[in-house]
């Protein structure tokens, strides 16, 4: 790719792709390809293989036998901003107006760079917690904006209010939160939502969650930061029905918050997808409206099958550290004689027939990384079965 001069197809844009150079191609799409090209279990990327309630699928297809297969509304389906409002006060207590305070955007990720592009100018500093998701970290890069990293160290991913505070400037504007947090499954702690709010109200910075494994807990519950006092307002609440109900391709996400944030986000988000997917948006609300039983057998199912790869992996010889969350579980490879995660990664495929996501690549700090792989856990029974196989005979 050129970033200057005058030969066909270069780059006119030099400033954006320098901010973005080094983010290269993503981790997931590179072990994909190897899981295909070595025909091996994928266990790298986080998508379930198999489909959510029968429900809302019968939604999507409904909605396009009835038509609605045009542009929805700006802001998102009034059916699906109730659901929504719904949901959040069915579940956390927490009261917002669906037409003021709802926003519906191209999944979870759209909700993001929306509410990050709409908060930060050129020069601002973000606060985030490492390893982080990596599109909060090519956000924060295409705002021209630069990340402050508070590392979440093993084994239970804890952080310091010290290192919290050193990352805190007078540039701060954003501190983004991921929990439940890939790639740990880390659920972060009343506790340490405190913290997190304090440092926000006194150093007046707006929060951006990302919530999308909200209803994937199986330890602890998921206090969402906006609960806490004086977070309300200042809080940017992000989540999305790829994960609660295993539809990731549908890509259909949400963003509540108060009606000058959601305003912000929304004159954003509008040059960005426009409006997406309006079939979907009617399966999601479906979604958001399934009886408690839904989310709460969902959640059983996963903690079942987080409980049989995290005990095959510790048989397999590595150091496990407990997952609370999300559909991840990450280990320490220094036991079986590794140290870098990527190599044992790039290799695990054909020496084991399991592909794995090195976790060092959502590090700043690379040392702290290198060694942490992660495993994906929302796969059916029979294929976590066999990837444990595969695994101990690794260790033999
Ligand atoms: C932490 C986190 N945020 C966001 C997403 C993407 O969400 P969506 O598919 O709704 O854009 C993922 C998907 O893996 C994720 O792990």
């Amino acid at each position: 790719m050129t970033l200057s001069g005058d030969a066909p197809g270069a780059v006119r844009n030099p400033y954006l792709v320098e901010r973005l150079q080094g983010f290269g191609t993503t981790i997931f799409a590179e072990m994909s390809a190897l899981a295909v090209a070595t025909g091996s279990i994928n266990l790298g990327q986080g998508y379930p293989d198999a489909d959510g309630p029968r429900e809302v699928v019968d939604a999507a297809i409904a909605a396009i036998r009835a038509g609605d297969n045009q542009y929805p509304p700006g802001p998102g389906i009034a059916p699906l901003r109730a659901a929504v409002a719904e949901h959040q006060a069915r579940f956390w207590g927490l009261v917002f107006d669906p037409d003021t305070e709802v926003l519906v955007t191209a999944g979870a990720t759209e909700g993001m760079a929306a509410t990050l592009l709409a908060l930060l100018e050129v020069g601002d500093e973000v606060v985030t917690f490492e390893p982080y998701y990596d599109s909060y970290a090519a956000c924060i890069a295409m705002a021209g904006a630069q990340r402050r990293v508070v590392t979440l160290r093993p084994p239970d991913y804890s952080f310091t209010v010290d290192a919290l505070r050193a990352a805190v400037t007078p540039r701060t504007r954003v501190l983004v939160l991921n929990s439940p947090h890939n790639p740990t499954g880390k659920v972060f702690a009343r506790a340490e939502l405190e913290v997190i709010a304090s440092v926000c109200v006194e150093h007046d910075i707006t929060a951006v969650t990302d919530e999308v494994y909200e209803h994937l807990v199986y330890d602890g519950e998921h206090i969402p930061l906006a609960t806490l006092p004086g977070m309300r307002d200042r809080t940017v609440t992000i989540s999305s029905a790829g994960k609660t109900f295993s539809m990731t391709g549908w890509k259909t996400g949400w963003v509540c918050a108060q009606p000058d944030l959601i305003e912000a986000v929304r004159t954003v988000k509008q040059f960005l997808t426009y409006v997406h997917g309006a079939p979907f948006q009617h399966a999601a609300a479906a979604g958001l409206r399934l009886p408690d039983a839904y989310f709460e057998d969902f959640a059983a199912d996963l903690a079942s099958k987080r409980d049989l790869l995290s005990g095959g992996l510790a048989d397999a010889g590595f150091t496990v550290y407990p997952s609370s969350g999300t559909y991840f579980v990450t280990v320490d490879i220094r036991p079986l004689g590794a140290t870098d995660g990527l190599e044992f990664c790039r290799s695990l495929p054909e020496r084991g027939g399991v592909v794995a996501v090195p976790t060092v690549v959502f590090y700043d700090d690379v040392a702290a990384g290198a060694p942490l792989v992660r495993f994906m856990f929302g796969k059916r029974r029979e294929v976590l079965e066999d990837a444990v196989t595969r695994l101990k005979a690794l260790a033999r």
